[in-house]
């Protein structure tokens, strides 16, 4: 027994003697980084040196990065055989976990660990425009009896929360009462919505957008696209705070040229079924918020689309007139998400278009063409917080749906499901 506790100890040191020091670990006795040379892999060793006894017992770790997530995963392992951490349990002895980080972020800062709510180690968050805090939550259960005890850990699936940017400004448009029946939209209701032209002889109108930062436009991939070619940046003007279209001076809007735009990479302008027809447009110059400018939330609830089943989003847009010309004024309408299957009963074509990034909703034919409503965002809105988010992002609908159905469908790309890219693209991060 007393080899196999000075087993332990050794080995902790002779680990953390051997390691390539890559970040600064607030505690460098409980906490360590190593890269392993051949994969270039970073994990995180965490060494408890007396732990407290209790089963099950609770090991809390808090991480803060710099990019903002709304998933993460990371492994954590026993670092030494489950006969040697039962001992060391049992004997308040020196106690290792090594955590492995995902390979395609940078690796996070340690901010806090708890062993059986006893503070191990706490160091300062990461710093940033946009800072995510983890909490994982781990449960070591020791069970059976003598030679037959086992020890199991259990993760907690991690806690994420978000310091997201502007998060005191968004998501808020003027309070103005929607007039029952009445789809027309007045100036200031949804200051996030822009709308993006192409630049030809004259401005063309293109897509519609929403501004989820100073900076930053979400749209549809598509609108990024003519005749199977991606455009030039130059060819784009976002004009943001816009109202009639066709009053190119309006006060309180900005026109702003385009900076750069990403295509999420699962897109395919060909491929009819890729569930990415998602892009970032980043301004040339930050917008000023004002009455008629204002950025929208990003989604930042589950994911889980049961929740949303049979709640109202808003889609805002210009839309098309009888004549196939666009509105100079926008229109809004309430949209209702329906089931996967719901979509899918009503038109087997569907399946093509859908995939688990992507969802549908619902309205009522003749209120709303969805024509040119491309880029348009779906937004929900959340009475605890008093605000909207933005959750989709009007892809596709299928031309010449069963005529005689009163209501039709539109396909969004899901935003709950790609936020990590969005917030890659916003904060500047690069993978
Ligand atoms: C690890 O990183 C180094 C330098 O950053 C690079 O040259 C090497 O190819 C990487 N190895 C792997 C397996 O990715
Ligand atoms: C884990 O630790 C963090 C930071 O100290 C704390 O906010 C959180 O409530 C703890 N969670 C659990 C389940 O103990
Ligand atoms: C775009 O590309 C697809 C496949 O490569 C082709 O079938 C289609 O005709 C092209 N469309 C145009 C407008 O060039
Ligand atoms: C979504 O579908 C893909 C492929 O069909 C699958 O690999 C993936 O696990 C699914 N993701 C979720 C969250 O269900
Ligand atoms: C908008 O989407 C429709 C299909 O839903 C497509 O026919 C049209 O070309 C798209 N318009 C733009 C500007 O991308």
């Amino acid at each position: 027994m007393i080899n196999a506790v000075a087993k332990t100890t050794l080995l902790a040191q002779l680990l953390q003697l051997m390691i390539v020091v890559l970040g600064q670990s607030p505690c460098p006795t409980s906490f360590w980084y190593n890269r392993d040379p051949e994969t270039n892999e970073t994990s995180g060793y965490v060494q408890i040196l007396s732990p407290s006894k209790e089963n099950p017992s609770r090991l809390n770790i808090t991480l803060s990065h710099n990019v903002a997530l709304s998933t993460y995963n990371v492994g954590i392992e026993l670092v030494h055989t489950a006969e040697e951490s039962i001992m060391a349990l049992e004997q308040s002895m020196p106690i290792m976990f090594r955590l492995s980080f995902p390979s395609d972020l940078p690796i996070p800062m340690l901010t806090s660990i708890l062993f059986n709510n006893e503070i191990i180690c706490t160091g300062p968050p990461a710093v940033g425009p946009i800072v995510s805090t983890i909490v994982l939550v781990n449960e070591l259960h020791l069970s059976g009896k003598g030679c037959k005890k086992k020890l199991t850990v259990i993760s907690i699936l991690p806690a994420i929360s978000l310091n997201q940017p502007n998060n005191l400004d968004c998501g808020r448009g003027l309070p103005i009462a929607p007039v029952a029946g009445d789809s027309e939209v007045s100036p200031g209701q949804w200051p996030w919505v822009v709308a993006i032209f192409i630049v030809k002889r004259e401005f063309v109108f293109q897509c519609t957008g929403t501004l989820v930062t100073n900076k930053h436009v979400i749209s549809a991939a598509q609108c990024f696209y003519m005749d199977n070619m991606s455009l030039l940046v130059e060819n784009f003007m976002v004009s943001v705070g816009r109202y009639d279209l066709r009053d190119w001076r309006q006060k309180g809007s900005v026109n702003s040229d385009v900076a750069e735009y990403r295509i999420h990479p699962d897109f395919s302008y060909t491929d009819i079924s890729n569930d990415a027809d998602l892009a970032v447009a980043i301004l040339r110059d930050k917008v000023e918020y004002g009455p008629l400018i204002r950025p929208c939330c990003l989604w930042s609830w589950s994911a889980d689309l049961n929740v949303l089943r049979g709640k109202y989003g808003t889609v805002v847009g210009w839309d098309l007139n009888e004549l196939g010309e666009y509105n100079s004024k926008p229109k809004w309408i309430t949209a209702s998400i329906v089931s996967q299957e719901e979509c899918l009963r009503s038109n087997g074509n569907y399946a093509a278009l859908m995939s688990n990034r992507t969802f549908c909703a619902e309205h009522r034919k003749g209120s709303f063409t969805y024509k040119g409503e491309n880029g348009s965002g779906l937004v929900i809105y959340e009475q605890e917080t008093d605000r909207f988010y933005l959750r989709g992002v009007v892809s596709k609908t299928i031309a010449g749906a069963i005529p005689s159905d009163e209501n039709e469908f539109t396909i969004f790309v899901d935003v709950a499901r790609h936020l990590n890219w969005i917030y890659r693209q916003i904060t500047q991060y690069c993978v």
